[in-house]
């Protein structure tokens, strides 16, 4: 007799799909049975829907000083957002400034998270210092605390961007310790002197924010990260590309035999640069970096997804205020804080979009936005896959449902969404976190700040 049995839905096991129950004991999964048959004292009926591992956001932003502000989540209602969502387990970026400590970073980050977060978490860390002590304490950081890839920007000049000299030391260090190198590849020098030029031009409005960072630019930041990869033998993951040029450099690297692997985020995937050129200052609330491209470049992307050179989806969940925190950079659109949120919708953008659309297949679809994410940041198979032994995270997911996306059901602190009036079709209709049922039908039913710090 099972906890909990998830009887007669359609399992996503790894390599093989069919009808089945899941039997649940304490945190763990105990059986997963073809055809059914398992008891249990609490049985969810869960025939007619999809039965996924729990989705892994590998991106995500919720205590994040940035551009003379802090994203304005804290790790409760980011997580309860996630959750509800279908997502169980984030990784969030700690990005200390230039002056901070790595050690007191990750003290605070995950103080903040241990107060409040109810979805599991892990962490990237943030490299914006390289000097002897914050050397120390990074080895120190990967030996105790269990993390297992580092953060580096090569973008944002005079406030996270790392030089050259410092990133080849520091990915000789990764390859050392085993740690994956994560990058935010453009190029700071270039957009600084560009977004000079521009607002010299009195080109100071939202629709100048993508010419101020093309894609040339990106590209030729993956290109460069590559170079030095290739260079120092350290494994990279490129976050939030957003067009097919940047991917194509990192594939381009990888057949010379870099270990590169490519992140996309839903905002890239869904929309485009046009929202940021809407009038009345609106184009803020899509302003985020690299920015949104022409519509062309969705294609690129799903196609990346679907033939494996982009492998996982995040959100770079980025949340900051229209009203009183975008609002900075009304008249000079370099001071506006970057980022569009969808740690919520991301899972059903991905499937409104990428599935519905024949874009991507629902396999690849638990594959990008969870297996893929555990495997690359060591957390499988304890989470990202439906198999005995590994949390019980799942997820029961509803493809018939359909519905619109508006800001009113979002559970994050943001004044606005994204995606609002958008059309949305599927979503995760039963939540389960390490054995207990955490949200259900878009409403989260859990307790709060039990989610678990997860050391890699
Ligand atoms: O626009 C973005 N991406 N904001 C968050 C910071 C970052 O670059 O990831
Ligand atoms: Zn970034
Ligand atoms: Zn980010």
């Amino acid at each position: 007799m099972f906890d909990t049995v998830i009887q007669g839905g359609t399992i996503y096991a790894p390599n093989n799909t069919f009808v089945g129950d899941i039997g649940i004991t304490g945190e763990t999964i105990g059986e997963i049975k073809e055809g059914g048959g398992l008891a249990g004292s609490n049985v969810i009926d869960a025939s007619g829907k999809c039965v996924f591992p729990g989705f892994i956001d590998p991106h995500v932003h919720i205590h994040l000083p940035f551009m003379g502000t802090n994203a304005i989540d804290d790790h409760e209602s980011a997580t309860k957002a996630a959750l509800v969502g279908g997502t169980t387990t984030i990784i969030e970026m700690i990005c200390p400034g230039p002056d901070d400590e790595p050690l007191a970073a990750f003290n605070e980050w995950k103080k903040l998270a241990e107060l409040g977060a109810c979805s599991d978490y892990t962490f990237h860390l943030a490299v914006v210092r390289f000097d002897a002590l914050a050397q120390e304490q990074l080895r120190e950081l990967v030996a105790n605390e269990g993390v297992q890839s580092f953060k580096i920007f090569l973008a944002y000049k005079g406030a996270l961007a790392i030089s050259d000299d410092d990133l080849l030391e520091l990915m000789k260090m990764c390859r050392e310790l085993g740690v994956t190198l994560t990058a935010h590849c453009e190029n700071a020098e270039a957009i600084d002197s560009m977004q000079k030029q521009l607002v010299a031009e009195g080109k100071t409005g939202t629709q100048w924010h993508e010419p101020s960072r093309p894609r040339s630019v990106e590209a030729g930041g993956v290109q460069h990260l590559c170079e030095f990869a290739e260079r120092a033998g350290a494994t990279v993951y490129v976050v939030h590309t957003s067009c097919g040029e940047a991917v194509n450099r990192a594939m381009e690297a990888r057949k010379r035999g870099v270990d590169v692997t490519v992140e996309a985020v839903a905002p890239h995937l869904v929309l485009d640069k046009t929202y940021a050129e809407r009038p009345d200052f609106e184009g803020a609330k899509f302003v985020m970096s690299p920015p949104l491209r022409d519509k062309e470049e969705h294609e690129a992307l799903w196609n990346g997804l679907a033939s494996g050179s982009v492998s996982t989806i995040g959100t770079d969940h980025a949340p900051f205020n229209f009203h009183g925190q975008k609002d900075m950079g009304i008249d000079n659109f370099t001071l506006i804080p970057n980022g569009i949120p969808s740690i919520q919708e991301r899972v059903d953008l991905v499937h409104t979009h990428g599935v519905c659309k024949n874009k991507i297949d629902l396999r690849t679809m638990v594959d990008v936005c969870s297996t893929n994410v555990a495997k690359t940041f060591n957390m499988y198979p304890r989470k990202g896959v439906l198999a005995v032994g590994s949390d019980a995270d799942i997820v029961v997911y509803d493809p018939s449902f359909t519905g619109t996306f508006i800001h009113a059901d979002g559970l994050s602190k943001i004044d606005y969404s994204g995606f609002e009036g958008m059309e949305r079709r599927g979503r995760s209709d039963v939540v389960i976190l390490r054995g207990k049922l955490v949200a259900e039908k878009g409403k989260y039913v859990g307790e709060t700040g039990t989610g678990e710090y997860i050391s890699r």
